[in-house]
C-alpha cells in the first residue's frame, strides 16, 4: 500500500521558496515561519504544499484541528451559515448559533452548577476576559500563574506567560499584580527529585511549599482573584501537573476565596483522552477558557464559568465586535457533534497509547531521549544532551524537526528550553496514518541522533 507522504521536490520546493521570499518582504520576522513550506490544501491529517508535496500533519495548526482539517460536518455547517449571514455583531443582534453553543458548553464543561459562557476571538483574549471576570467578582487585583506557563501574546496574557525568548523580550512593561510560582516539572524538579514521565514521585509537594512561601512573603492570598493554570503545560513542554499538586492547590484556592481558572486552550476538546483535562483531576474549576480545537479551524474562544461569577461583570463590560462570529459558532457546533459521534476523546486515548509506545521504544534506543510524558494524545518527548546532566538539547530538537519535515512530517517543538517534541496530530488520524508519520519521525531521529553519536 503506498503511503500518504509524497515528496516530489526537495523540501522546501521552488513554489514554497518563492512564497516565503515574498512573505519575508511583506510580513515582519516577528511572526515566525516554523516550517519553510507553503500550504495550498489540507484534509483530515494531510497537508499538500504549493509544490504538490504531501505531508502528514503532526502539528494540527498548533492543536486547532483535533477533528481534522475540513471536517465534512464543519465545512457543511459553515457553508450553510454563510448562506444565511456572516456577521451582525452579537451585542447588536442575537442569533441562535451563539446561544446554542453557549448552552452546549455550559452542559459539557466541568465547571459545577449553573453556568454562563461568552465568546471572544483568541485564546489570549479569553484568558484576559477570565481574569477580568474574576476581578469583578472577587473585587481583588492579583493573579497567580506558573513558571513555564503560556497564556498568549496580549499584554495581560503575556504577563501571565513565562517564557522570555521569544515571547516577552523587549515587550514590557507587563500588567501588574501577577505572581508566579514554579510549575511541578518533575523531570526538572527544583527540590532535587529525580522524577520523570509526568508522574508524581513525591516531588510535587515541594511546589506546595513554593505556594506557601508566595503567600507568606510576597502577596496576601486575600488579595488574589484567581489562579490561572494549564493542567498540562502546552507551549511549556507537555508537562502534566501531578494530581496531588492540583488537589492541594484547588483546596487552598477554595479556602481563600480564590477562583480557579483552568486554561484548557491546548488541552481541550479531546486532546488528553478526555473532553477536558480537568476530568483527569476530578477538578471543577470556577472558570474554564477554551479556544483552538473548539471551532475546527475558525477563530473562536470561550469563557465559561459559574453563573454568579460570570454575572458580576456589568452590562457592556464583556464582548467585542467579532466575538462569537456566526460562522465560527456554526463550526463549533459541528465540532461538538463530531466529538460525540466520532468518540474523539476515546480515539485520542488510543492514539496516545500508540504514540507513547513508540516514544518509549525510542527512549530505550537513544540516550538523547530524556523523558516521555503526557496525558492521552498530548505526549511530549524531551531531548537532552545526556541523561546524567539532563541538559536540554535544543539544537538536536531543531535538527529532528527539519529531518522529519524532509521525510514528510510536519512536527513542532515546545518547552521553555525548546527541546521537547510534541505531537498535535488531528485526532481523526487512523492507525496507519499515525504509524506512517511515526515511522518517518523515527527515521529522522535515527539520522540526527546517529549524527551526534547519541544512539544506543
Ligand atoms: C494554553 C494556552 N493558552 C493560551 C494560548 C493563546 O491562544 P491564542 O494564540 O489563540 O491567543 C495558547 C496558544 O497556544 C495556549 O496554548
Amino acid at each position: 500500500m503506498p503511503g500518504v507522504i509524497q515528496l516530489r521536490t526537495e523540501i522546501p520546493g521552488p513554489a514554497s521558496r518563492a512564497l516565503l521570499a515574498r512573505r519575508a518582504l511583506a510580513v515582519p520576522r516577528g511572526v515566525p515561519a516554523v516550517t519553510p513550506i507553503a500550504i495550498v490544501h489540507a484534509e483530515g491529517a494531510v497537508l499538500t504544499d504549493a509544490d504538490g508535496n504531501r505531508f502528514i500533519d503532526f502539528a494540527g495548526g498548533i492543536g486547532v484541528v483535533n477533528t481534522g482539517h475540513r471536517h465534512p460536518g464543519v465545512v457543511a455547517a459553515v457553508r450553510a451559515q454563510l448562506d444565511r449571514f456572516a456577521h451582525v455583531c452579537f451585542p447588536v443582534s442575537t442569533y441562535e448559533p451563539y446561544v446554542e453553543l453557549a448552552e452546549r458548553l455550559n452542559r459539557i464543561t466541568p465547571v459545577a452548577g449553573e453556568k454562563r459562557t461568552f465568546f471572544v476571538n483568541s485564546g489570549a483574549e479569553a484568558v484576559e476576559n477570565a481574569v477580568k471576570v474574576a476581578r469583578a467578582f472577587t473585587g481583588r487585583p492579583a493573579v497567580v500563574c506558573f513558571e513555564h506557563g503560556f497564556h498568549g501574546r496580549t499584554n495581560l496574557a503575556l504577563a501571565l506567560t513565562s517564557k522570555v525568548m521569544p515571547y516577552k523580550k523587549g515587550f514590557g512593561p507587563f500588567a501588574p499584580e501577577v505572581y508566579r510560582i514554579p510549575f511541578p516539572y518533575c523531570y526538572r524538579c527544583r527540590a532535587g527529585g529525580q522524577g520523570g514521565g509526568g508522574a508524581a514521585r513525591g516531588c510535587c509537594m515541594a511546589s506546595r511549599r513554593y505556594l506557601d512561601e508566595l503567600f507568606h512573603a510576597t502577596v496576601d492570598p486575600e488579595s488574589v482573584a484567581a489562579i490561572v493554570m494549564e493542567l498540562e503545560l502546552g507551549e511549556g513542554g507537555f508537562i502534566p501537573a501531578p494530581a496531588d499538586f492540583v488537589r492541594v492547590l484547588a483546596a487552598f484556592a477554595r479556602e481563600h476565596g480564590i477562583l480557579f481558572v483552568a486554561d484548557e486552550i491546548q488541552t481541550g476538546f479531546g486532546r488528553t483522552g478526555r473532553l477536558f483535562a480537568c476530568e483527569h483531576y476530578g477538578l471543577a474549576p470556577d472558570l474554564i477558557v477554551t479556544a483552538k480545537s473548539l471551532a475546527g479551524g475558525l477563530p473562536l474562544a470561550a469563557v465559561t464559568g459559574r453563573a454568579e461569577v460570570m454575572e458580576a461583570a456589568q452590562v457592556g463590560g464583556l464582548g467585542g465586535t467579532y466575538g462569537g462570529n456566526p460562522l465560527a459558532c456554526a463550526a463549533a457546533l459541528a465540532v461538538l457533534d463530531a466529538m460525540e459521534a466520532e468518540r474523539i476523546p476515546e480515539r485520542a486515548q488510543r492514539a496516545g497509547d500508540r504514540i507513547r509506545a513508540r516514544f518509549c521504544h525510542w527512549a530505550s534506543r537513544h540516550s538523547s531521549v530524556g523523558d516521555v510524558r503526557g496525558l492521552g494524545a498530548m505526549i511530549g518527548l524531551e531531548l537532552v544532551t545526556d541523561r546524567e546532566s539532563r541538559a536540554p538539547d535544543k539544537a538536536l530538537t531543531g535538527r529532528l524537526l527539519s529531518a522529519a519535515l524532509e521525510r514528510g512530517v510536519v512536527l513542532l517543538s515546545a518547552g521553555t528550553y525548546g527541546n521537547v517534541v510534541r505531537v498535535l496530530a488531528p485526532l481523526v488520524a487512523d492507525d496507519a496514518l499515525l504509524d506512517e508519520g511515526l515511522d518517518a519521525v523515527e527515521a529522522a531521529l535515527e539520522a540526527v541522533a546517529g549524527e551526534s553519536g547519541q544512539s544506543g
